[in-house]
């Protein structure tokens, strides 16, 4: 009995260390980032444990909306390794993700890391599309106090759903997760992809593909 309930402890630690955060798992306690060193690791160095400050583990201002005045009607506010150093190695980041009504947050993709989102104002329609071979697309609209996750590497999107702004919190399991914005990255590239490629792939006109370049 008791040696079962410490397998299924054992499984349990070992199947969260997995889902928890894709980045590697520290080997000391923390390892705040040296943004200007010019040294290359994956990630960043360490600044030296005697320099480090409680301000190292402090980011300020995610109470501030972030600017909505663009085209998608949408910001992201990022607290990321890059804005706050103390997370060098943790695994974890968080992201203010801001809608003007019916503002979106166009379909993107992280690479390092699943987003687990929580809605603090309003209401948007989520979702993602699996990878090949099914491409199923999960939708959902959720509000104030809803959660909604997407997983890792997954195309998603967000839609602010309502007439009013809205704003929602996520949680990404990666100290720096990236972004792939899907219509920047296929007709925004640089040097941008040849028009004849994307039109085979799009299967459209190579006039239709330079209109939709000429948009980024
Ligand atoms: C928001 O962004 C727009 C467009 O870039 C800019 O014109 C405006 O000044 C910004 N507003 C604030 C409060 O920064």
């Amino acid at each position: 009995m008791a040696t079962s309930y410490v397998l299924l402890l054992s499984l349990l630690a070992l199947a969260f260390s997995h889902s928890l955060a894709s980045d590697p798992s520290p080997l000391q306690d923390f390892c705040v980032a040296d943004l200007k060193s010019t040294v290359l690791v994956n990630g960043f160095v360490c600044k030296s444990p005697q320099v480090v400050s409680a301000d190292d583990f402090t980011f300020h201002g995610l109470d501030m909306p972030g600017n909505t005045s663009n085209p998608q009607g949408s910001a992201v506010t990022p607290v990321f390794v890059q804005q706050l150093p103390g997370l060098n190695t943790l695994g974890v980041s968080l992201a203010r993700l801001d809608f003007a009504p019916y503002g979106l947050i166009p379909p993107h993709y992280h690479p390092r890391g699943t987003e687990i989102m929580t809605v603090i104002e309003g209401t948007l329609h989520v979702g993602f599309v699996t990878s090949f071979p099914n491409f199923q697309l999960f939708t959902q609209v959720v509000k104030k106090g809803d959660v909604f996750v997407f997983p890792q590497g997954l195309i998603h999107f967000q839609f602010n759903y309502g007439d009013t702004p809205a704003v929602a919190i996520s949680g990404l399991g990666s100290q720096d997760p990236g972004v792939v914005l899907i219509p920047n990255a296929v007709f925004g590239s640089n040097p941008p992809i040849n028009d004849a490629i994307l039109a085979k792939a799009f299967q459209l006109d190579v006039k239709i593909i330079d209109y939709l370049q000429s948009k980024f």
